[in-house]
């Protein structure tokens, strides 16, 4: 008989519960391939959107499968795969099949995307740091350049990518502030930021109260256009702000992307001195320096360097629930699927 897996599969547009369970075939990898047996799945903000609604571009036509990054073992190679062998812990990023796909028992990946995993490292924090370890590391050391001592504010604090962004800003040495809602204050202070809670306090007039100046960069992944303006008045003369993502429609949905885009570029005008620098797209950045970062990250974390946050680990079969917790918010890190180990 042929073997069978499970995928989660968008059905259709619209609220958790269109996410569903299927089996199916094992998908078999074609040249060049290996089949990966999935241990950890990422869930991210960007699934969220693809999810709600089929406007935002680059949504894949429905039925589809969610998911950019995975880690697991290899237990199949497609003709001429030759530099993994089955049996090796890898992790890796989906964009090959067009940054989608991870929520499933198999996957089938190039071998050229797939980056061992030290032993000892735990599968689900080793996945963290596939997409949003190389965003705050692209964000950090290409956008914004940042050098020892700077003071750096980061929106989304507690998130995956801004808990991420402070724990690279502390092996950089950089002054770190985080704006995060009042629950998760302790989680910024435990990373070696001042929190700010941007419910219920002015970060402009926070920061400006601590600093005196201002801040040399801003992480910003939230967007807004009010947030963008404010953002970039946090900064001192000769700032920058980083741009990279708008979390923000979790509660004002896709319309805040039209003003965002609006304040971005009027802000890269003005001639003030401050900067907006372009933000990298990862997939550009080239497969020899994606290797090597995600390598360096995942030492890190076998080094005890980093210790990335998971906010849950939820089995495949519930990834409805995992949306649910991520849409609710007030987690800290990222949520993460995970499948039962395979029987010896
Ligand atoms: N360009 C890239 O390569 C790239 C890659 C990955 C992600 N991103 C972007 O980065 C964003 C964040 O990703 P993530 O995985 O870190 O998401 P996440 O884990 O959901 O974190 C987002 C954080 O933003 C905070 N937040 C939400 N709405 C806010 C608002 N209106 N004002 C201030 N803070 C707000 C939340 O804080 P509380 O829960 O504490 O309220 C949450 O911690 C994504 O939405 C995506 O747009 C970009």
């Amino acid at each position: 008989m042929q073997a069978r897996q499970h995928r989660v599969v968008v059905t259709r547009h619209g609220g958790p519960e269109v996410l569903a369970f299927v089996e199916e075939d094992l998908p078999q990898p074609g040249p060049g391939e290996a089949r990966v047996r999935v241990f950890a799945a990422g869930v991210s903000g960007y699934d969220l959107m693809f999810r709600r609604s089929g406007r935002l571009p680059g949504t894949p036509r429905v039925p589809f499968t969610l998911g950019t990054d995975v880690v697991g073992v290899v237990d199949s190679l497609g003709a001429r795969a030759s530099t993994i062998a089955p049996g090796d812990v890898v992790a890796g990023w989906t964009v090959a099949l067009g940054t989608r796909g991870g929520y499933a028992e198999y996957v089938c990946l190039p071998e050229g995307d797939l980056v061992p995993v030290p032993a000892g490292v735990d599968p689900a924090e080793a996945v963290c740091v596939v997409i949003n370890y190389l965003t705050a590391h692209a964000m950090m050391h290409q956008a914004a350049k940042v050098r020892a001592g700077e003071r750096v504010l980061v929106h989304g604090a507690a998130g995956g990518v801004g808990s991420a962004l402070l724990q690279l800003g502390r092996l950089a040495d950089l002054e770190l502030f985080g704006t995060a809602s009042g629950a998760n204050r302790d989680v910024v202070s435990q990373l070696g930021a001042t929190p700010i809670d941007y419910r219920t306090e002015d970060f402009v007039a926070r920061v400006r109260g601590l600093t005196g100046d201002g801040v040399d960069v801003v992480f910003d992944p939230v967007g807004g256009g009010r947030q963008l303006w404010r953002s970039y008045r946090a900064l001192r003369a000769g700032g920058r702000l980083v741009w990279f993502g708008v979390a923000a429609t979790r509660d004002h949905g896709l319309r805040i992307i039209p003003p965002t885009l609006l304040a971005r570029t009027a802000l890269s005008l003005i001639p003030d001195g401050k900067h907006t620098p372009s933000t990298p797209d990862l997939t550009k950045l080239g497969n020899a320096w994606y290797r090597a970062t995600l390598a360096e990250l995942l030492d890190l974390i076998a080094a005890g360097e980093i210790t990335p946050l998971v906010a849950g680990r939820i089995p495949l079969a519930e990834a409805a629930r995992a949306h649910e917790l991520l849409e609710r918010g007030g987690h800290a890190g990222k949520f993460v699927l995970v499948t039962d180990p395979p029987s010896p």
